[in-house]
């Protein structure tokens, strides 16, 4: 991919990824207040949204990582989930929050969904920085939502364009210039 030839344009700066943060911790903060909070973050995409969104809790919370794959370097889904690393722990009784950067095509959410619902947690839900409800496959609207997006690749905030630009502090369209 020749980043050069792109053009970077700012989708949702610092300052908003910072307002929305406030209020989905807000959100979170009060709906599980008197629940057993385990969040569950996708590895790699969502470790800062994470970060930052478990900062902003005013409850307790255990926290868990998991590692999907299903995009490799292509900017497309295969369709198929492949859980690279599981959680190790006995959900009974947990109240499981899947945090993830974005819902695309919503196969991933759904998945990991369905496979935390076996380990017998109290509930599931999903809570997703960016969502591009315009490329869904299958049914999925996400519990905790940022901000809805156009159906455009998104990269910055965790979110990688052939593994780089994940540090990036903000979220950017990349598109051609001769588009
Ligand atoms: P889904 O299974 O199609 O919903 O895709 C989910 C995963 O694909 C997300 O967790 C992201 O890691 C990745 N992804 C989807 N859209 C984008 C994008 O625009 N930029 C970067 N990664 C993306
Ligand atoms: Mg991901």
């Amino acid at each position: 991919m020749d980043i050069e030839k792109k053009v970077w344009e700012v989708l949702l700066s610092e300052e908003e990824i910072s307002e929305t943060l406030k209020r989905l911790g807000k959100q979170i903060s009060k709906d599980y207040e008197t629940k057993k909070l385990l969040v569950v973050s996708l590895l790699k995409g969502s470790f800062i949204f994470t970060a930052d969104i478990v900062r902003r809790l005013s409850i307790p919370v255990r926290i868990e990582f998991m590692t999907t794959s299903s995009y490799g370097d292509s900017e497309e889904t295969s369709g198929r989930v492949k859980i690279v690393t599981d959680i190790n722990k006995d959900l009974t009784g947990y109240d499981v929050l899947i945090v993830d950067d974005i819902t695309d095509s919503g196969i991933t959410m759904k998945f990991v969904m369905d496979h935390l619902r076996k380990k017998n947690p109290k509930s599931v839900k999903s809570c997703v920085l960016l969502d591009k409800p315009d490329r869904r496959k299958v049914v999925l609207k996400p519990d905790y939502l940022g901000v809805t997006i156009p159906d455009k690749f998104v990269v910055g905030y965790g979110l990688n364009y052939g593994e780089y630009y994940r540090n990036i502090p903000y979220v950017f369209v990349v598109t051609s210039k001769d588009r």
